[in-house]
């Protein structure tokens, strides 16, 4: 089974509410028993995830987390097969905010001094929520 990692952006929407504390209880639970890990991080505007498991889990996993109304405006950055996995650890780490010393982890990574996951690849993106879950380890 060919081992896969999948990155998306997207906003959260603003007319639903969110609770984190279940997201991640309902992550921990379904992510666990399809062996997908994980990383997402959520600077209470938009949410930057990676999964990676299985091809068929992440993908039908994926499909699932697009239809969820609680965002809006998903962008997938990266879908690749990969030898092993970033976050063998997490069944989904979670980093949340985006303070002082979160924005300057991010910022090694950007030629500017705005974080924008947009403007900059996918190797990148993963190289900073890696040290960001090195930070919270
Ligand atoms: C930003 C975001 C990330 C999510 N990540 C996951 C995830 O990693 N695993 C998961 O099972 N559900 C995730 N969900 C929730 C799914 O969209 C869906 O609500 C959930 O899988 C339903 O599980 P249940 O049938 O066990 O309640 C995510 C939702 C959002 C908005």
């Amino acid at each position: 089974m060919n081992l896969t990692r999948l990155v998306y952006y997207s906003q959260h929407n603003p007319s639903m509410s969110l609770g984190v504390p279940d997201l991640i209880a309902t992550c921990h639970r379904n992510n666990a028993a399809l062996d997908v890990t994980g990383f997402l991080q959520f600077n209470g505007h938009s949410f930057l995830q990676v999964l990676e498991g299985g091809r068929a889990e992440v993908s039908s996993l994926y499909n699932r987390i697009v239809t969820d109304p609680r965002h809006l405006n998903v962008i997938l950055i990266q879908c690749c097969d990969v030898r092993e996995r970033m976050f063998p650890g997490w069944s989904m780490g979670l980093h949340e905010g985006m303070d002082e010393q979160t924005k300057k982890v991010f910022l090694r990574y950007f030629s500017g001094n705005t974080v924008n996951p947009e403007t900059i690849g996918a190797d990148s993106l993963l190289a900073a929520l890696r040290d960001l879950s090195r930070e919270m380890a």
